[in-house]
């Protein structure tokens, strides 16, 4: 009895000093790679006294990781900037379902967030498409369908169809046309490349600006970051391109967003809500707005102005699950199109 009651002790005390160490940290599994970031991080810890530990990695490797961690994974927020990959940690039983009043007051759009709760935007883009304001009037393309056509022949840039923003958007073609028409879509935008897909979108824009092709698909903050560039050569490329946001006719543009889950395996849970709680608050928000040049979820907080100016859009309402559902396809028509 009084060993039992001795070895209950040690248990004990063990077990505290375990979560008070836990209690202070919480691990991200990140696949959001922008140094503006850490700040927000920073500044979470200086006012929770939670350290915030980061661990890198893209989207399927972490994806993958968890998966073969199960339990004993360290992991208690997936951030990642892709809702096909979202939907992905979801749909695998990684993420728990969390919602709080203070996540509840927020309001993010319904269409940026797991109707459950197992995962959250924390900011979004839009996929536009970026012209050559000498060669290019913007009235010439409302739709993405639009890229698809014979006019564009050996002028449109992008970049891999592998990389998950190609793969989310023509995932979000499917969603809207069916797979049959998609497919055609893909065939005739891979017949109007101006050359293979290579880079980044920086370099579709760039590749813009001198005339390689006339016609760019980039996500926004790209465009809003070399329009507030601190290098004169960005600006530059910055004022010869225009963006325009496509399908405002009809269903809107395809955005995508970046966003976390906290996960299922969580020691943390607590700290990992926390940390979700202020990635999602006016302060952080901020951050994301101005640091990436993202649009913020939180509707209290308003874009950067240098977006602000590229136009207010129509985005389309379809929610992020529901598009990356079509992902599957989406790689199996773009290899069978070869837009690799
Ligand atoms: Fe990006």
């Amino acid at each position: 009895m009084f060993i039992d009651k001795i070895a209950g002790v040690a248990f004990a005390v063990c077990a505290l000093t375990a979560f008070s160490v836990q209690a202070q940290e919480v691990n991200i599994y990140n696949s959001r790679h922008y140094n503006t970031d850490r700040v927000i991080y920073e500044t979470f810890t200086k006012s929770t006294g939670i350290k915030v530990n980061i661990i890198e990695g893209n989207h399927d490797e972490l994806i993958q990781r968890m998966k073969s961690e199960g339990a004993s994974s360290p992991a208690d927020l997936f951030i990642t900037v892709d809702a096909g990959r979202l939907a992905a940690a979801a749909k695998e039983g990684l993420l728990a379902p969390v919602s709080s009043p203070q996540l509840d007051s927020v309001k993010v759009p319904a269409n940026l967030r797991d109707p459950n709760g197992a995962w959250w935007g924390l900011s979004s883009r839009a996929r536009v498409v970026v012209y050559a304001r000498d060669r290019v009037k913007p009235e010439q393309i409302k739709d993405y369908e639009d890229l698809a056509k014979p006019d564009w022949k050996h002028r449109v840039l992008t970049r891999s169809g592998t990389h998950p923003y190609s793969l989310a958007l023509t995932a979000s073609m499917i969603e809207a046309l069916g797979e049959e028409k998609a497919e055609e879509w893909v065939k005739g935008l891979v017949a109007n490349l101006a050359r293979p897909p290579q880079g980044g979108d920086t370099d579709q824009i760039k590749a813009v600006a001198v005339g390689e092709g006339d016609v760019a698909i980039a996500n926004t903050y790209y465009v809003g970051k070399m329009i507030t560039s601190t290098k004169q050569e960005d600006r530059e490329v910055a004022s010869k391109v225009g963006v325009i946001f496509p399908n405002q006719g009809n269903r809107g543009t395809h955005v995508n967003l970046s966003g976390a889950g906290v996960v299922k395996t969580s020691k943390n849970q607590e700290n990992a809500r926390k940390l979700l709680e202020y990635l999602l608050s006016p302060e952080a928000q901020r951050q994301f707005a101005d640091g990436n040049m993202e649009y913020p979820v939180n509707p209290a907080v308003q874009p950067h102005p240098e977006l602000v100016k590229l136009g207010s859009f129509k985005a389309a309402e379809v929610n992020a699950a529901s598009f990356a559902a079509h992902t599957p396809q989406a790689l199996r028509i773009m290899d069978r199109a070869g837009w690799k």
